[in-house]
């Protein structure tokens, strides 16, 4: 099974996108293949309909590509106030825009359908970005998505990994592994 998992930061040391890696470990233990993608690989401009009619970006197309060609995917999430940051929303609101011109995307929520997504997020405060998790749903939800009923939460994420990106503590390594097991579950399910 083909797992994509991103984390909605580009932070030198984002936690998300620590725990993305630390999933990709834990999806590869677990007999999968995981592919990390990382949102500052893609140039995606900030989303304007008058600049998407000038042509959608190369960056964008890829980006589907990416979403479209993984069944299972894990997204890793910040909190920023209350919500999942403009980052996340902006490259995802992109990705489900149709390419008139293009007829392999003319359908805007071809990369979405039928995906199983887990959710993960991870804060230094003590909800580990729940919240954030909560505002991800209903978009992935309205793509199309088949959002996994298990997530996890990394809380207090300044001390939950140690120098070498791993979950220092078990509660950690437990729920995330339960998570990419349900999305990897669910996703031979779905196929
Ligand atoms: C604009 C902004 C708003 C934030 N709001 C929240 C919040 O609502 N809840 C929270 O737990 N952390 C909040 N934070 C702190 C982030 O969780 C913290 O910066 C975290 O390191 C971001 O994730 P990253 O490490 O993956 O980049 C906020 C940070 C910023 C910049």
């Amino acid at each position: 099974m083909k797992i994509l998992i991103f984390a909605g930061s580009t932070r030198r040391d984002s936690y998300n996108r620590k725990l993305a890696h630390a999933a990709a470990g834990i999806a590869r233990e677990l007999g999968a293949t995981p592919t990390v993608l990382e949102l500052s690989d893609y140039d995606i401009p900030l989303y304007n309909a008058d600049l998407e009619a000038e042509g959608t970006p190369a960056d964008v197309i890829r980006f589907k590509q990416q979403l479209h060609a993984h069944p299972a995917w894990l997204i890793c999430t910040p909190e920023y106030n209350g919500s999942y940051p403009a980052l996340l929303k902006n490259a995802l609101d992109w990705a489900s825009s149709p390419v008139k011109a293009d007829p392999q995307w003319s359908d805007g929520v071809l990369p979405f359908r039928g995906k199983v997504v887990g959710m993960a997020s991870a804060s230094p405060g003590s909800m580990g970005g729940l919240r954030a998790q909560s505002h991800l749903a209903p978009l992935l939800l309205n793509l199309e998505c088949w959002v996994a009923p298990r997530s996890h939460a990394v809380s207090l994420a300044s001390e939950a990994f140690d120098a070498a990106g791993n979950l220092q503590r078990l509660q950690n390594r437990q729920g995330m592994q339960a998570l990419v097991e349900q999305i990897l579950w669910a996703a031979g399910r779905l196929a």
